[in-house]
């Protein structure tokens, strides 16, 4: 069985520049429309932040706070299947805090997948055309939710990496201590590289068909994974024995699972070099449906859906796909536009949509909607 999963009730505090959100979410379709710079982003990131501990597009945590505010929080009642619990997750100082019904969780991965969640938003666009570190994220989000651990290696891995480097830079490579953190990153990068391995194989069983589905039946989507490390923990402590002089003056580690590229081809040409833009555009949605795929299976629920503006980054027939998709989807869903009167949704009964209006990171309903 696949589990229902609804936010019943929300809370945004000192969030970007949401002050004070409080709301009871509709368990189908939530609307959220606003003009320019009013806080519909914000409060999808809100709700990302909550189910993920992370944003889908800050690059420092101290982002999220308000601007003059010390600290920033979002609490929500979540319901999954017949078991309610209550989630927090809130930034101070630059650092997370996170609860899951008043305690604080294991291990971060154990936070992370308990409300799964799916966005898309206008930075996936980036996802065939942008660089290898997008599609390794995809990889890392995939991985997350069958095998939550490989977080926890991830995390590990890039820590003892960063001291190796500091060592490689301060000491030289010769000093003791390299082997100690070489040791480390060998045994928690052959764990990363096995999940964005197994991640990619899953991803790309759910992709091609959706992208069939999408695309012009003749084009052939093409899709492997390329190794940047290795699996083998002994293969991979050599390998980085063998490359301390090339790693201190490159600065970095030319040798791990932060090099692995999901590569993909229309009719064997890279996508990132030769796709037009239409065929990126059908790739991202294929890539967000087969992720969304995944998340279902490995989590068996259905993933919270945000979709953020998708119309302004679309074409029409793109987004009636989209639109589509989410009418059909068994999901709660948050969808922020600033053109609610173009989404229109005559398929669902009166009571599964509900509009909201944000404006100044103030949220008010939309009365008789
Ligand atoms: N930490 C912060 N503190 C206060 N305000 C912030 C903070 N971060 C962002 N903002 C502001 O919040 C406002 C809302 O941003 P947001 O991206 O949510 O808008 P939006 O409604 O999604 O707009 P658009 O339709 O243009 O995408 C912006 O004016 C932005 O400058
Ligand atoms: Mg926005």
């Amino acid at each position: 069985m696949v589990n229902r999963l609804i936010i019943e009730s929300l809370a945004v505090r000192c969030f970007r520049n949401i002050e004070r959100i409080d709301f009871e979410p509709t368990p189908r379709l939530n609307v959220l429309a606003g003009d320019n710079g009013q806080g519909k982003t914000s409060l999808l990131e809100a709700i990302y932040f909550l189910a993920t501990s992370r944003s889908f597009r800050a690059e420092r945590m101290r982002e999220l706070v308000r601007e003059g505010d010390p600290s920033a929080s979002v609490k929500a009642s979540v319901l999954e299947q017949s078991d309610r619990r209550e989630q927090r997750a809130a930034i101070s100082g630059g650092r997370r805090n996170l609860k899951l019904d008043g305690k604080t969780p294991e291990r971060l991965s154990s936070y992370a997948t308990r409300t799964p969640v799916v966005v898309f938003h206008p930075g996936d666009l980036q996802l065939g055309s942008g660089p290898a570190s997008v599609r390794r994220t995809l990889l890392d989000r995939v991985a997350l939710y069958f095998e939550p651990i490989a977080m926890d290696h991830r995390l590990r891995y890039t820590r003892a990496s960063k001291e190796r480097q500091r060592v490689l830079e301060e000491r030289g490579s010769e000093a003791s201590e390299l082997e100690v953190f070489e040791t480390l990153m060998a045994r928690h990068g052959c764990h990363v590289q096995a999940a964005h391995r197994r991640a990619a194989e899953r991803l790309s069983v759910a992709l091609t068909p959706a992208f069939q589905r999408m695309a012009a039946p003749d084009l052939v989507l093409g899709v492997r994974f390329a190794p940047g490390g290795s699996e083998d923990q002994a293969e991979f402590l050599e390998a980085l024995r063998g490359r301390r002089r090339a790693d201190m003056r490159a600065r970095r580690p030319g040798f791990g699972p932060q090099k692995d590229e999901l590569e993909l081809t229309i009719d064997g040409r890279s996508v990132r070099r030769h796709a037009s833009q239409g065929q990126l555009r059908i790739l991202t949605l294929a890539l967000k449906l087969a992720e969304l795929e995944c998340v279902r299976e490995a989590r068996q629920a259905h993933p919270i859906l945000l979709l953020d503006d998708v119309s302004s980054e679309l074409d029409p027939d793109r987004t009636g796909a989209v639109y589509r998709f989410v009418r059909e989807a068994v999901c709660q869903v948050f969808v922020t536009t600033t053109r609610p009167e173009l989404f229109t949704t005559p398929d669902l009964e009166p009571g599964e949509r509900l509009d909201w209006r944000l404006s100044g990171g103030v949220l008010s309903a939309v009365s008789g909607a």
